[in-house]
């Protein structure tokens, strides 16, 4: 589904990630692991071609995502619509004024019935618990509400992958648990969950694979998720905890 092959990326003059390799198949759940700036959200921007790499190539079921690929506005679409991203900070990603319209935004962009569009609104609204919510400013609610609200922007597209960063930064234990029973269930119901994290203990039973960084952008592990959150000592060394 989707292979990174030796992807660099620098800013200006300051590498992000350095000869990144990395396979992904369709329904996998991987938890994205590392000390800050070690790159992990660089490799989400990368995952959602808001960045693109300098060296290497990043293929999304067997296409070329690069700006060249993107530049028509129906592909871009496209790619958007497979490939959902919650960021990290809520208020970069909600910009409507209700929050009706924050998650039917992506809706209408893709010109579905107005029936089609109320319906997947009102589910995905129902789904994150913010039914209630569907009147306010986004920029009233809590930094909980605005992450939920931001998640059911991502699902009303239905998107195959779901990439998140740091989802439960800034949120209390029951959002917690909430929001990790959801990404079982999405995971279970198929979809790809990609998740930059360091909440090892909240975030228990969601993934099966770890991508873990390093402070010189490296990819230094690739293992099953209980493996690496069970190896204190490796934890350490690279200052993860
Ligand atoms: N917009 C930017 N401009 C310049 N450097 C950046 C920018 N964003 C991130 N960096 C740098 O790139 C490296 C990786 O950052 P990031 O991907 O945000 O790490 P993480 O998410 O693991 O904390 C860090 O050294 C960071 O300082
Ligand atoms: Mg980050």
């Amino acid at each position: 589904m989707i292979k990174l092959e030796n992807i660099s990326f620098t800013y200006k003059n300051k590498i992000a990630l350095d000869n990144v390799n990395v396979h992904i198949e369709d329904g996998e759940a991987i938890a994205i692991i590392g000390p800050n700036g070690s790159g992990k959200s660089t490799f989400l921007k990368l995952l959602n071609a808001i960045i693109f790499p300098n060296q290497g190539k990043y293929i999304f079921d067997n296409i070329e995502i690069n700006e060249h690929a993107l530049k028509d506005a129906m592909a871009l679409k496209l790619f958007h619509k497979r490939l959902g991203f919650v960021f990290q900070n809520s208020d970069a990603q909600l910009f409507c004024s209700t929050v009706f319209e924050e998650v039917a935004f992506g809706l209408i962009q893709m010109q579905l019935e107005v029936e089609e569009i109320n319906k997947r609104t009102f589910d995905c609204l129902k789904l994150l618990n913010v039914d209630k919510l569907k009147d306010e400013h986004p920029y009233n609610l809590s930094g909980g509400e605005k992450k939920r609200v931001a998640i059911a922007s991502v699902l009303a597209m239905n998107p195959e992958v779901i990439t998140l960063d740091e989802p439960m930064n800034g949120i209390d234990p029951k959002g917690k648990s909430f929001l990790k029973e959801l990404l079982i269930a999405l995971n279970k119901s198929g979809k790809t969950i990609i998740c930059a994290t360091h909440d090892f203990e909240y975030i228990k039973g969601v993934f099966k694979r770890a991508i873990v960084f390093s402070e010189d952008h490296k990819i230094i592990r690739d293992d099953r998720y209980e493996n690496v959150i069970k190896d204190k000592e490796f934890l350490k060394k690279y200052n993860i905890i």
